[in-house]
């Protein structure tokens, strides 16, 4: 190379010395783990919110609004637990929790019924099922499940807020870097991750108000991930396989216009 083609050269990622390229590639390799990570917990954790594998629309709400027509204890009763009753018994306790659980009525009326139908199975040797032969344990499950608490809320909105931003600070840094890209997309993709974190966040706290706006947290994820995908790609893209396969150096600035 001669020194005129030399002084040519301007800044991108194609250009970059070996040094950065290995730096940049380093992080956007253990972002792009990081990110895997992050799915397969919503899939462990949001995803079995109703019971059953793979993130659903009533995992969201479930997650965030919570799955208020009912108590766990009533939802048992009518399901896994419904033959361990007669019906009477079964509906006086299902009364009972929609009444509100008073600690009267348990001891006049509930408590011999889950002395003689429920506490041979839910006792202290139950082997992980909740022991009824404490009234506290089965107190808990007829709260209706209320999903997510603000505090919750509060702590997890602002632990994404300040890391996913930084993610995206260094991503959009290196991606632009690259040359070539239409400004209208280059342009969408570095402010795109911005707006969906925000709506996304939003979305969190509507859907804990609301179960309709479950929709848009998907929304707002999916469109993280689609700017996360394409900074990735072209960046990766023009630091390693660009110049061979132009079969010259990129002489165009992406850092100062042309
Ligand atoms: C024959 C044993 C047996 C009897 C009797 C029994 N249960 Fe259960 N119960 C279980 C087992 C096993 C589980 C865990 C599996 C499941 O959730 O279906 C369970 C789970 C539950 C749960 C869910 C606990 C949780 O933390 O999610 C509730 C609520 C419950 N039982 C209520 C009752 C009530 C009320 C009665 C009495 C009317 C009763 N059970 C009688 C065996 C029993």
């Amino acid at each position: 190379m001669d020194k005129s083609q030399e002084i040519d050269k301007k800044i991108n990622l194609c250009n970059l010395g070996t040094a950065i390229k290995l730096l940049f590639t380093g992080y956007l390799s253990t972002i792009l783990i990081g990110y895997l990570m992050a799915l397969a917990q919503i899939l462990m954790t949001h995803g079995m919110a109703d019971g059953k594998f793979g993130l659903s629309l009533n995992d969201i709400v479930y997650s965030y609004y919570g799955n208020r027509s009912g108590s766990t204890l009533e939802q048992k009763l009518n399901g896994s637990m419904k033959d361990n009753a007669s019906d009477a018994e079964r509906f006086k306790l299902i009364q009972w929790v929609r009444d509100g659980a008073s600690t009267e009525t348990y001891a006049k009326e509930i408590q011999p019924i889950i002395q003689s139908r429920c506490v041979l199975c839910h006792n202290t040797n139950g082997n992980g099922i909740p022991d009824f032969s404490d009234y506290a344990n089965l107190q808990k499950l007829t709260e209706a499940n209320q999903g997510i608490t603000y505090q919750s809320l509060t702590r997890v909105s602002h632990i994404h807020l300040f890391g996913i931003s930084f993610i995206f600070m260094f991503v959009g840094l290196i991606f632009s870097l690259s040359t070539g890209v239409p400004k209208t997309l280059k342009y969408s993709a570095i402010i795109m991750p911005y707006l969906f974190l925000v709506l996304d966040i939003a979305s969190w706290w509507l859907t804990k108000l609301n179960p309709n706006f479950a929709l848009l947290i998907i929304l707002g994820g999916t469109g993280l991930a689609i700017a996360f995908a394409y900074m990735w790609t072209i960046s990766m893209y023009q630091m390693w396989f660009m110049e061979a396969i132009l079969k010259h150096p990129d002489r165009r600035s992406a850092v100062f216009r042309d």
